[in-house]
């Protein structure tokens, strides 16, 4: 896999140097989580899935990509019942491993697809998550913009945001990459209809009728299993066919 472009965080007018700093800090992890999976058998894994799968496909065309519901870089101060201060850092760390993923994987598409922009969404963002994003050369937008950037040509980036953002999604186009939940459990979708209320049934149909052009024509495949990458385990691709 070839290097990624590296991006070189500058001086912003108006920022506090604290914020700066922690910008700058996030960068570096992201430098140094991007060298390490290059040089790992991931890299070439997931390459080899992208290319077998994706790179065939004519009809394909890719020219934008929405993220949704990456995640704070940096723990929150709220906690949560339960919650321990290690948990609260390996979800960080899961965060900055997916944006390191997204990036993997867009630098596979951009070798074939024309990808010019690239969004991200998450009500959660800090100033320093949106400062560093942009560093980086994206979009960030607020919810729910994003939406209104979403068509055919989108690769929609989807971590584990809640279902309905997911639902709203596929109600909104069908875009033509989709990377995150397996879709048949988003709103209940692996319950049986029986078992489910009329409202969740109502929500089902909802989602289910935009997505099921995809249990037609589309294949799922899982993303490698990542040594480490726990939370990739669960994420599936989803491609028009
Ligand atoms: C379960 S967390 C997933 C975080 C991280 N990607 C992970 O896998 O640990 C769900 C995330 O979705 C975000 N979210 C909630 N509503 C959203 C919306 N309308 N658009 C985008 N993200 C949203 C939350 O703020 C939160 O960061």
């Amino acid at each position: 896999m070839n290097a990624p472009e590296t991006f070189v965080t500058q001086p912003t007018p108006g920022i506090s140097t604290l914020v700066q700093a922690q910008v700058e800090s996030l960068a570096g992890e992201y430098q140094l989580q991007i060298e390490n999976f290059q040089f790992s058998e991931n890299s070439q894994l997931l390459e080899n899935l992208l290319t077998q799968e994706l790179h065939g496909l004519s009809h394909l065309r890719i020219t934008r990509c929405i993220c949704l519901g990456l995640g704070r870089f940096t723990p929150s101060e709220s906690r949560w019942q339960g919650d321990t201060a290690e948990a609260r850092i390996a979800q960080c760390r899961a965060v900055m491993e997916q944006l390191v993923l997204l990036t993997m994987v867009l630098d596979v598409l951009k070798k074939v697809h024309p990808i010019h922009e690239v969004f991200f969404q998450d009500p959660l963002f800090t100033q320093v998550d949106s400062l560093f994003l942009e560093s980086l050369g994206f979009t960030v937008l607020q919810s729910p913009e994003a939406l209104r950037e979403l068509d055919a040509t989108t690769f929609v980036f989807a971590p584990y945001p809640p279902n309905v953002v997911v639902a709203d999604v596929f109600k909104t186009c069908s875009p033509a990459l989709y990377i995150g939940a397996d879709l048949t459990t988003v709103q209940g979708g692996n319950m049986e209809e029986g078992a489910l209320s009329e409202a969740a049934r109502a929500r089902r149909l909802e989602v289910f009728g935009p997505v099921s052009i995809y249990d037609q024509s589309a294949l799922m495949k899982i993303m490698p299993l990542f040594d480490g990458y726990h939370w990739s385990r669960g994420l599936c691709l989803y491609w028009l066919q």
